[in-house]
């Protein structure tokens, strides 16, 4: 495994000086506060194993979800610039609370096609329901935002939607507790009302929660199919990529993937071997803000 660190942004850049990179090249960038969109990137991986990927998780600033929305977009604007240098031709907020901020804030920012996570996961979570009971977990930003409300109104104003923040799932997945018995307890506190409410389907509405999916749905019980939006969000990339003729499918040279980092990069590289394998290559970038 390998560590860098990059104090100066522009250091990074100079590698690439001047040098053309064809657009089909160009990598698929995701936001994320820490390691909840590698659950995207694994999905990006086998659904598109050819593409290159940058990597941003602003571990300095995580958690987002107790943040004031101003704040989270603040933090998203200053990646979005540093991602401008990276040679990019996507951007994923793979993360519902900076999504939940509001997309169309960061689209004004770039130039260039950017997706987030909530849509994906509700069209899915609709595909799967039998009962229309759905329920939404999410950090307290985003559960708070209403914007999981938003697009099932839009898509399926006849859904029944039960929400509940979960704010501590987060810190349980950046800290590697995930199979401890405090994790158990403490998904069985939050899930509860959820139970109690019989939904058959749970949209695990934070990028984080996939990592604990083994913990919730042994909460939840054999009758509750949990959706994790990075299938979804994937495969909305892959159409998006294909429909402008951006996909690298074919190129037989190694796809690049670089992670950076805002926070120390050991902790977030060993959380990242674990969940993708082979060579991580984190670098810890220290921005000025
Ligand atoms: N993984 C993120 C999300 O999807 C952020 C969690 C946090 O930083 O609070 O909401």
């Amino acid at each position: 495994m390998l560590y860098d660190k990059v104090y100066f942004v522009e250091e990074l850049c100079h590698t690439k000086g001047g040098c053309l990179v064809m657009e089909q090249y160009k990598s698929i960038a995701l936001i994320d506060s820490g390691v909840g969109g590698l659950t995207v990137v694994k999905e990006l991986i086998h659904q598109l194993p050819h593409e290159n990927i940058v990597y941003f998780g602003d571990t300095a600033h995580m958690p987002y979800g107790p943040r004031p929305y101003e704040q989270v977009r603040g933090f998203v604007y200053e990646i979005l610039d540093f991602l401008k240098t990276q040679e990019i031709k996507l951007v994923i907020i793979a993360c519902n609370t900076a999504a939940s901020a509001g997309l169309h804030y960061y689209q004004e920012k770039i130039d260039l096609p950017l997706i987030g996570v909530i849509e994906p996961g509700v069209r899915a979570a609709i595909r799967q329901t039998r009962n229309n009971k759905i329920g939404v977990i999410g950090t307290t930003g985003t559960i708070e935002s209403g914007a999981y409300r938003d697009v099932f109104n839009r898509l399926a104003p006849g859904i029944q939607l039960y929400s509940q923040p979960c704010p501590l799932f987060v810190l349980i997945v950046e800290n590697g507790l995930v199979g401890s018995p405090e994790a158990v307890r403490v998904a069985e506190e939050y899930l509860r009302p959820l139970k109690i409410a019989g939904i058959d389907t749970l949209i695990l509405g934070c990028t984080h929660y996939p990592l604990m999916s083994d913990v919730i749905e042994k909460v939840m019980g054999p009758g509750v199919k949990l959706i994790s939006s990075a299938e979804e969000t994937a495969r909305e990339a892959k159409r998006i990529l294909g429909e402008k003729g951006l996909l690298r499918g074919g190129i037989r040279e190694a796809s690049n993937r670089r992670f950076f980092v805002s926070g120390p990069a050991k902790p977030f590289a060993d959380l990242a071997q674990n969940l993708i394998g082979g060579t991580i290559r984190v670098y810890q970038v220290i921005l000025p803000w």
